[in-house]
């Protein structure tokens, strides 16, 4: 028995996730194993209900579960909020409690959609990146952080970016392992021309590369210029390596070469244990109106059979299926080419999904 904990958070989450778990129970219908799905609230609407936007129970379901499906968190609503409370520290609480630091942030371009994109056809069309981002530690969760008031009144608020050799060892045996299965090129990000932390970074991939993978090729890029070259030209890259900060910068970036945020999902791993969610947020303008691309949702399932529990065939049988939607020119109002297109809501987008499973 495997055991699937379904967070729908705020806002879109809700419908998203409803539509990726009617996928998820239609395709493991008829395998051997067995999965018990469970849901919790988290994000706001945890807050709303316990005071907390990560409670106790939630928090316990997932550690307890083999895979977690979240949705999204946050909204207009909460966002006065105590940081401490806040709907994305629930996220960020999951991440490490869970000691997910490996985040597999796929952008591949749909040749259905590659007109969607704000950048040239003939630049985007064939890009297929992996952005391998380090997840629970860099400057997102070191320490010392705070903002204090100085005797003359004034205040300094500060964080700390730290990594130590075992934590960049780790993600960069992840992300030459990607490579691997892929086009076993890595580029790995820092900006080592100004931070001593990420030079440690880049030395440690140097000597992981060296000790284990030559049949990998390495690269190395500071951010800025890795931001220009995202957007340049987006095919030079195969499997990008980085810190939790820049990692969330240009996974955004890279988002857009695929033409909508609403196609792009993402796993959260430590092993086979992980958390999937999509790429995109909850949406608060669009929320309840049945308006929502579900697609990002229902490959993040594709992404949990793969990774979770290694059923190869099936995540093959949910991407034939989304692009066979996209194939037959069906489009959610974000993916839509123009305003004469008729489009299809949340639901709608995944009964079409359900039909060619
Ligand atoms: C992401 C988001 C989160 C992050 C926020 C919501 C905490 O931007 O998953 O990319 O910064 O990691
Ligand atoms: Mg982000």
């Amino acid at each position: 028995m495997k055991k699937i904990a379904v967070l729908p958070g705020d806002g879109i989450g809700k419908e998203v996730t409803e539509e990726a778990v009617k996928v998820l129970k239609k395709v493991v219908e008829n395998s051997q194993e067995e999965f018990e799905i469970e849901q919790a609230p988290v994000g706001g609407t945890a807050y709303d209900l316990t005071g907390t936007p990560l409670p106790e129970a939630t928090l316990n379901l997932a550690k307890e579960s083999d895979a977690v499906l979240l949705g999204a968190v946050g909204g207009l609503k909460w966002e006065s909020l105590d940081y401490s409370v806040r709907p994305e520290r629930a996220l960020l609480g999951l991440r490490k409690e869970l000691n997910l630091y490996c985040n597999l942030r796929p952008a591949k371009v749909f040749p259905a959609l590659a007109s969607a994109s704000s950048l040239k056809e003939e630049i985007i069309s064939g890009t297929d990146i992996m952005v391998v981002r380090e997840l629970v530690g860099g400057i997102y969760f070191g320490e010392p952080k705070g903002v204090d008031t100085l005797p003359d009144g004034t205040q300094k608020g500060y964080n700390t970016l730290v990594y130590t050799t075992p934590e960049i060892e780790r993600i960069a045996h992840s992300a030459f392992q990607t490579a691997r299965l892929r086009d076993k090129r890595v580029v790995s990000v820092d900006k080592a021309n100004v931070l001593e932390c990420t030079e440690l970074w880049r030395n440690v991939v140097i000597k992981v590369h060296k000790e284990h993978y030559s049949d990998i090729e390495l690269s190395h890029m500071y951010v800025d210029n890795a931001a220009m070259q995202l957007v340049r030209s987006p095919k030079q890259f195969d499997v990008i390596v980085t810190t939790n900060m820049f990692g969330d910068i240009l996974s955004d970036i890279a988002s857009m070469l695929t033409g909508s945020i609403g196609m792009l999902p993402s796993a959260s791993l430590c092993g086979t244990k992980g958390m999937y969610e999509p790429v995109h947020g909850s949406a608060p303008d669009i929320a309840g109106q049945n308006k929502a691309n579900p697609i990002a949702t229902i490959l993040s399932v594709a992404m949990m059979l793969k990774y979770s529990f290694a059923m190869e065939k099936e995540a093959e049988a949910i991407e034939k299926a989304v692009e066979g939607v996209l194939n037959d020119g069906l489009r959610t109002i974000d993916i839509a080419s123009g305003s004469s297109q008729e489009t299809l809501g949340t639901v709608e987008m995944g009964e079409e999904i359900l039909k060619r499973l």
